[in-house]
């Protein structure tokens, strides 16, 4: 006789800790009589004929996957094309989905990503109700609502961390001031918790405009304080008043523009530059997806693929996003977080209160 199936997928920009998940849900599934499948390229391998995937096996999901950034399963951020270079379009991709879902007789599909994924699932779920699909938030982004983090999030803030402390001694030794951009997208939880962290002198985010009079009289404080050097963190979704981020349409049929977000940190280096002060930017770019998981990724990442295995195969309550709050797992209906999905830093944020309180800059709030 077959044994029970649940599948599993990455879907969107990869970071570390989605393997902690994976290894979890394995040998959770497997504790249970079930095969785990790994379905490939996010949803794209239950779109794709034929079905892309492969069943997980105990030599694959070793201790070592705990640590191991990227996803075994590899990730999908592109629109789907067909063998001819023409897009499915979403509603043939749904049904694809779908069908695939069946063929492969699974009993639930367990659902790896950040906010676009939440979109593709509850499409999925509004075309066929008899899907058990648990998702599993994900983002270095860490901009996913009801839930304190997703994966992902501490491990790029201590890579973030790491990397600032790499630049402070060049910054010292040259007595320059340093620009680091990081990622984030709308988002600014990359740039406050590892400023904080390393202990920069002004961070500038997203969600709280800055001043650039204020910027350059925090340089020359920071100075005039006695230390020789300064450094600056900027998520790379800050604007100025003379600086915009372009824009562009990637899907005409379904009117998807995507912002490109680049070129803050050399803006603030050209202001910082034109007072005087020598100035350099590093933009810190994808290294911030990977990195040895961090302790915190590698717990809730267990914890979320033990539970979301339990969902499925013991207790049948699907249809939900787990979430971490206050130490607990906990879950939200994924029609419900859909239509609220981004989360931004809050002025109540403990990093943002920290940073008031010892005279970091971080913007007009
Ligand atoms: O959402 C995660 C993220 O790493 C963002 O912080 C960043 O803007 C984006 O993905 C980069 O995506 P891509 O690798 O597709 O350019």
């Amino acid at each position: 006789m077959n044994k029970r199936r649940i599948g599993i997928l990455t879907s969107g920009g990869d970071c570390s800790g989605l393997n902690s998940v994976i290894r979890a849900a394995f040998l959770r599934a497997e504790m249970l009589g079930y095969d785990l499948i790994g379905i490939k390229r996010g949803a794209k391998g239950l779109i794709e004929r034929p079905l892309n995937y492969f069943k997980l096996t105990k030599e694959m999901c070793d201790a070592s996957l705990l640590t191991q950034s990227g996803s075994i399963l590899l990730s999908n951020t592109k629109t789907m094309l067909r063998a001819d270079g023409s897009k499915y379009t979403n509603d043939e991709c749904t049904e694809l989905a779908v069908s695939g879902y069946k063929e492969l007789g699974l009993d639930g599909l367990i659902f790896i990503g950040g906010d676009g994924s939440l979109n593709i699932m509850n499409r999925l779920l509004a075309h066929s109700k008899e899907l058990n699909i648990v998702a599993i938030p994900k983002t270095i982004d860490n901009d996913v609502s009801e839930t304190d983090v997703a994966i992902g999030f501490t491990t790029a803030i201590e890579v973030v961390a790491a990397s600032i402390e790499n630049i402070r001694s060049t910054a010292m030794s040259h007595e320059r001031v340093m620009v680091i951009e990081v990622m984030g997208r709308d988002a600014g939880f990359i740039a406050m918790y590892a400023g904080i962290a390393a202990g920069v002198d002004v961070i500038l985010v997203p969600e709280f405009k800055y001043s650039s009079e204020k910027l350059i009289h925090y340089v020359k404080k920071c100075y005039d304080y006695g230390k020789n050097h300064c450094l600056i963190v900027v998520a790379e979704a800050v604007e100025s008043d003379c600086f915009k981020h372009d824009k562009k349409e990637i899907d005409h049929e379904n009117k998807i523009s995507r912002t490109y977000y680049q070129g803050i940190g050399e803006h603030i280096v050209e202001q910082i530059k034109s007072q005087g002060f020598d100035a350099r930017a590093v933009t810190l770019g994808h290294t911030q997806r990977g990195g040895k998981t961090a302790v915190q990724d590698r717990i809730i990442g267990s914890a979320f693929g033990m539970e979301a295995v339990n969902r499925i195969a013991v207790t049948k309550e699907c249809g939900v996003m787990l979430a971490y709050k206050n130490g607990v797992i906990t879950d939200i209906p994924i029609s419900s977080i859909a239509q609220h999905i981004n989360r931004k830093l809050g002025k109540d944020d403990i990093c943002v209160k920290i940073a008031q309180n010892i005279g970091v800059y971080i913007g007009e709030i």
